[in-house]
């Protein structure tokens, strides 16, 4: 028998991937770049048990029994154990045990907070552990979710989307790792942590298929912008990157409202988030913040530790925290 407890952090895109080559193999019509959360606060966390006692794979997720027959779920096992046999024989009789899987999230499902990205890296980290799987997990944790295999490095990490129609070149690398930019903090702004009407799965497929926004975004924006972000990272030019991050959330938000129908995720409450981090840097004349929004309403703020305190403060007097919180806003490390 074998078990094996990990954790993996959330991960937030700076360059957002928004859209797929190939639906099956999770390709990405765009390389993306994301900052790793610190795993303190928010993080899921996979327990995997591999057994010759088991009669079937199972997996229970927050607590819940759920299907192993999800599609992404199966290809992600199927492709440990292919691997798992490559490295132990296929005649190995531990590649053929079925596993038994717990995941859970300590942050809300699906609100666009990055769930989906961390359970795929946790879940497919843990059954590498479990089956003794070296090398690459970034391409097998890409067919779990594709935001799911930039979480496997802390830093900055880049998706190449690559250009092989088997997706081969298609995976995740660290650009700068955790001490790079120590000072870099992320605010987390729970506008609403309920699920969100449109999963990004089907907004992008939508978005592929009707936008033209998006044609032009991944033709003639990304492209330099991904240069200039890593310019900006390894400068650690604070102004250029909150620039870029803002520029680049608004250009995804574009994309989704020129779907058809549109995909609507930022609410009133983030629009003026987005207009208070405006302000905010007006005042200062040079950008302090960044704002940047998923899938979802809720709002991610990137800025110095040294801005923390004055950043909230002005967060506070203008969004009052509900009487029953002490403040809607957490602080995360970037790590
Ligand atoms: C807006 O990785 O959740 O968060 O590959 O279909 O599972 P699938 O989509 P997912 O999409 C994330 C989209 C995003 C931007 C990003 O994280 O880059």
């Amino acid at each position: 028998m074998s078990m094996v407890t990990c954790i993996a952090p959330v991960n937030i895109a700076v360059i957002k991937y928004w859209g797929k080559r190939n639906e099956e193999l999770i390709l990405p019509l765009n390389d993306s770049i994301s900052a790793t959360l610190s795993t303190e606060q928010m993080h899921a966390k996979t327990t995997v048990m591999v057994s010759s006692n088991f009669t079937k794979d199972k997996l229970w997720l927050n607590g819940k029994e759920e299907s192993f027959e999800n599609p992404r779920l199966a290809t992600c096992i199927r492709e440990i154990r292919k691997r798992a046999a490559e490295a132990a024989g296929q005649q190995s009789e531990f590649v053929k045990y079925k596993v038994h899987v717990c995941s859970e999230n300590n942050f809300p499902t699906a609100a666009g907070l990055a769930s989906s990205a961390a359970g795929y890296a946790c879940l497919v980290y843990s059954l590498a552990k479990a089956y003794g799987v070296e090398g690459d997990l970034t391409s097998i944790a890409r067919q779990g979710s594709g935001s799911a295999c930039r979480s496997l490095d802390g830093g900055f990490v880049r998706w190449r989307m690559g250009s092989k129609a088997d997706g081969k070149d298609s995976i995740a690398e660290q650009l700068f790792d955790e001490d790079h930019w120590p000072e870099m903090r992320v605010l987390i702004l729970v506008v609403n942590d309920a699920r969100k009407k449109v999963s990004s799965t089907s907004g992008m497929q939508l978005s592929v298929e009707t936008s033209d926004l998006l044609k032009h975004r991944v033709e003639n924006v990304v492209p330099q912008r991904t240069k200039d972000m890593i310019e900006a990272l390894k400068q650690k030019d604070f102004h250029k990157f909150a620039e870029l991050t803002i520029k680049d959330s608004n250009s995804f938000h574009a994309c989704a409202l020129d779907t058809y129908p549109p995909a609507v995720y930022m609410n009133d409450t983030s629009h003026a988030i987005a207009d208070f981090v405006h302000r905010y840097n007006k005042s200062k004349g040079v950008n302090k913040v960044a704002y940047t929004f998923d899938a979802g309403p809720n709002a991610c703020l990137f800025l110095l530790e040294a801005d923390v305190p004055e950043v909230l403060g002005s967060l506070e007097l203008v969004f009052p925290p509900h009487p029953k919180e002490k403040s809607f806003v957490r602080g995360l490390p970037v790590q």
